[in-house]
């Protein structure tokens, strides 16, 4: 297992380096998360490239997501808005909220973002009442105890055709155990078998290895 882990790693440094997916402002946000006490758990440079493809690719001009913590995935996701774009974010705690929003303004972002602290669930409850415009694209990664939460809610704020993401939905494979204890895996296993019955989206698992280990993604696309 740790070689496994350490070959999973120097490939992605591997792509990291030979695609250029790091450049200084992001760099400089992680390394000032982690200077904060933050966890280290943001996506990696290659995912959050990826993230960043795939709403270039859903044409986003709306992003939600669910989770900022020091603002990583939020710039992959910001960068990848066009002019006139709008991203919106949740974030539980202030000091995760105030680290994210000085790496948005070293990176040049922070116009595009609006960061709103508190819990997750009654920002998006907000938003369903207040009507916001519909998103394109959605990156849910905060607490995993309330991914169907988030999901149902992101459902109704995402427009037909819009893609929503899961984040960390394999956890070393232990999602694939229905006896499972861990509450986070339980959260991610009852939000798939909501996924099981719905019949308005159109949804796969991706496995991932890495520099943050073996997990992966749900993709979710809304049906038109
Ligand atoms: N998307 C980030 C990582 C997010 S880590 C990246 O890849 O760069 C998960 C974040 O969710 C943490 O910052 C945590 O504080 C936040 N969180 C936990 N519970 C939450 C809640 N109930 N509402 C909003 N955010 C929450
Ligand atoms: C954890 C949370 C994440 O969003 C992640 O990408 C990895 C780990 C965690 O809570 O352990
Ligand atoms: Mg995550």
């Amino acid at each position: 297992m740790t070689d496994d882990t350490s070959r999973w790693e120097a490939v992605d440094d591997y792509y990291d380096d030979a695609l250029s997916i790091s450049d200084s402002a992001l760099r400089g946000a992680l390394a000032r998360s982690a200077e904060a006490g933050l966890p280290e758990i943001a996506v990696t440079p290659n995912q959050g490239r990826l993230l960043s493809l795939m709403a270039k690719s859903a044409g986003a001009a709306r992003i939600l997501e669910v989770g900022t913590l020091g603002g990583y995935s939020t710039i992959w996701l910001a960068r990848a808005l066009p002019a006139g774009g709008q991203l919106v974010t949740c974030e539980l705690d202030p000091k995760h909220a105030e680290v994210a929003r000085q790496n948005l303004t070293d990176a040049g972002c922070a116009d595009l973002v609006t960061i709103h602290v508190g819990p997750a669930a009654e920002t998006l409850s907000a938003l369903v009442s207040g009507n916001e415009p519909a998103f394109d694209f959605v990156f849910i990664d905060a607490d995993k105890e309330s991914y169907l939460t988030y999901f149902e809610l992101a459902l109704k704020l995402t427009r037909p055709g819009g893609l929503i993401v899961l984040d960390n939905v394999v956890r070393k494979g232990e999602v694939a155990n229905p006896e499972t204890t861990d509450p986070r895996v339980q959260g991610v296993r009852a939000c798939v078998e909501l996924l099981s019955r719905e019949t308005r989206v159109e949804a796969t698992a991706i496995q991932t290895v890495g520099a943050k280990g073996y997990d992966g993604f749900i993709l979710a696309r809304v049906l038109e």
